[in-house]
């Protein structure tokens, strides 16, 4: 089968890393590892510059036409003035919206070449591989009413609602499920059933969908800041968690600084299954942004881009064994001593953008 992928490369580092994509996808499609029909379109700054809009009507069309969409990054001081609506993070706050990616995966992984550059001493991480799965559409962050009222002795009283019903932790816990299944079988679910109602149905619904559908994956339920704390001390007795908008965003950070540099850290956000094909939509970017600072000059890391299409090439394509290729190529170059500047060590050379991404490939195809 053929894979429709939108490539949408984005402003800063986002261009310079999407070019290893590229490189990445023209070695699958030549191997026959995989095929794909490929477009390209603006989004971000980029996309304000050319249409006056952060993401047009047709790149959204594309987008949602296409199998999997690859993100680069958005956003800079170029566009600091821009109108609010058509500010660079508006593309990609469309994109989630409308593709309805409720459900936020990011991997932390620490490859043993790098695990001296993680926040923990080296055991607690070598080999580490965990998968917070994260609800992204629902929660405080989005809940009514949600305002700054000024009440009648003049304070001021701030309001944020946490809501959560039970199809929306059914469909993430149901993800987290059947990672789980292809994985180390574990799933822990992370909530605060002891002092919030949204943790209480969140904690029923899970056991309940356990019961019904996945009794064979262990499940663990944790409290959120118990969880951070364990995340810390002895992170490899993870395997999946699952978790709200909130404790995903703070407990996806904390593990973020267990595998070392922004510039490894791929991600994925998946919406429902489609009633007829069973296909989900699909976003997968890395989790840096736009990086100005080093944008332009071959210094960024390309790995966190090149693992995301590895997380495309494993849960949109179903190419386990393409993905597992991609992930020994990384791991082997990292393991030659291969370090962009990010990741390199005081009196380390490091090597470009480019290099980095044609080591990936060159070690993909010796297989
Ligand atoms: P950033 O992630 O762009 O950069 C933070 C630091 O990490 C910088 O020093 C940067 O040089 C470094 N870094 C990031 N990615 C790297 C890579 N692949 N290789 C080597 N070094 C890397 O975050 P920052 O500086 O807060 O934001 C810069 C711009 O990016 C802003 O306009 C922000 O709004 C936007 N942004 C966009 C995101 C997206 O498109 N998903 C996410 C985060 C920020
Ligand atoms: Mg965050």
């Amino acid at each position: 089968a053929t894979h429709k992928l939108l490539l949408l490369p984005g402003d800063g580092i986002g261009v310079e890393v999407m070019a290893e994509v590229k490189r990445l996808v023209a070695f699958l499609d030549k191997s026959g590892l995989a095929a794909f029909e490929i477009e390209e379109d603006l989004v971000g700054g980029s996309a304000y510059d050319a249409h006056g809009v952060a993401i047009t009507d047709a790149a959204m069309d594309r987008a949602q036409a296409a199998d999997a969409v690859i993100f680069g990054a958005v956003g800079g001081p170029k566009w600091a003035d821009v109108p609010y609506a058509a500010r660079p993070e508006a593309g990609l706050l469309r994109l989630r919206k409308e593709l309805g990616l409720f459900a936020n995966l990011r991997p932390a992984v620490c490859y043993p070449a790098l695990a001296d550059a993680s926040s923990l001493k080296r055991e607690l991480v070598e080999g580490l591989d965990i998968m917070i799965v994260r609800e992204l559409t629902g929660g405080v962050y989005f809940g009514e009413p949600k305002e700054i009222v000024t009440l009648e002795n003049g304070q001021k009283r701030a309001v944020d609602t946490q809501v959560y019903s039970t199809f929306e932790i059914e469909r993430i816990a149901r993800v987290a499920f059947e990672l789980a299944k292809a994985r180390r079988n574990k799933v822990t679910s992370s909530e605060k059933h002891n002092v919030m109602k949204s943790g209480v149905l969140w904690k029923q619904v899970v056991t309940a969908l356990h019961k019904a559908e996945y009794p064979a994956v262990a499940l663990e339920h944790m409290l959120a800041d118990n969880c951070g704390m364990q995340l810390v001390r002895t992170p490899k007795q993870f395997d999946v968690i699952v978790c709200d908008n909130l404790f995903g965003d703070m407990l996806s950070d904390v593990a973020a600084m267990l595998t070392g540099s922004l510039g490894m850290l791929p991600s994925a956000s998946l919406g429902a299954p489609d009633a007829k094909t069973g296909k989900r939509k699909a976003m997968y970017e890395p989790v840096h942004g736009s990086a100005p600072d080093i944008a332009g000059k071959g210094l960024a890391n390309p790995i966190a881009t090149l693992a995301s299409v590895g997380m495309a090439l494993r849960y949109s394509f179903g190419l386990s064994e393409a993905a597992d290729r991609l992930d020994g190529a990384i791991a082997s170059v990292l393991g030659q001593g291969l370090r962009t500047k990010d990741i390199a060590g005081p009196g380390t050379n490091a090597v470009s953008t480019t290099e980095m991404g044609t080591a990936i490939v060159e070690a993909m195809a010796r297989g």
